[in-house]
């Protein structure tokens, strides 16, 4: 699953990575973002069942969704809400699943504008949060920003 839908490159490239009977979930709060999303994912040759857009605050949605029924989440909306996101995703993950998030480094800029203090506070929580749940076994990629990810043991 992905939150933070945006216009939908991120996604086409996990719809790419999928077994063709996989299901994109993805959650936005912009309804535009989602049509442009839906648009893309329909230019890029795949059809309406291989994905579910769900319009709505992070959040607000997550709760509604499914414990243990996903793969991977890939964390790409508002940094500010990322260590709500890591606990939202543990539930969310099957054991053995792998949760991303995406510009992490210190000083990343997402949506070409450097982060404010509250998100690099929320940065710090979310590392220390990864770095002590003995559930998770962690990983930096030096990937454009900085791809934390993080696997949920079996
Ligand atoms: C950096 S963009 C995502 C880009 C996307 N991964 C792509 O490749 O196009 C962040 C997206 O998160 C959405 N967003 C921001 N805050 C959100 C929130 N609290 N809940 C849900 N979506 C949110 C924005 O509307 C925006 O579309």
């Amino acid at each position: 699953m992905e939150i933070g839908t945006g216009c939908g490159t991120s996604g086409i490239w996990l719809l790419r990575g999928m077994r063709p009977t996989a299901v994109l979930t993805t959650v936005d709060v912009e309804p535009e973002h989602q049509r442009l999303a839906r648009a893309a994912f329909l230019a890029a040759g795949f059809q309406g069942g291989r994905y579910r857009l769900i319009g709505g605050l992070a959040l607000e949605v997550l709760p509604r969704l499914a414990d243990g029924a996903y793969d991977m989440v890939f964390c790409d909306a508002d940094r500010q809400e990322f260590p709500g996101y890591l606990i939202a995703a543990l539930r969310l993950l099957r054991p053995g699943g792998i949760v991303v998030f995406n510009a992490t480094l210190p000083g990343a800029a997402a949506a070409d504008r450097p982060p404010g203090e509250a998100e690099m506070a929320a940065l710090t929580d979310l590392r220390d949060q990864v770095r002590s749940d003995e559930r998770l076994v962690p990983l930096l990629l030096p990937v454009g920003n900085g791809l934390l990810t993080a696997v949920k043991q079996a």
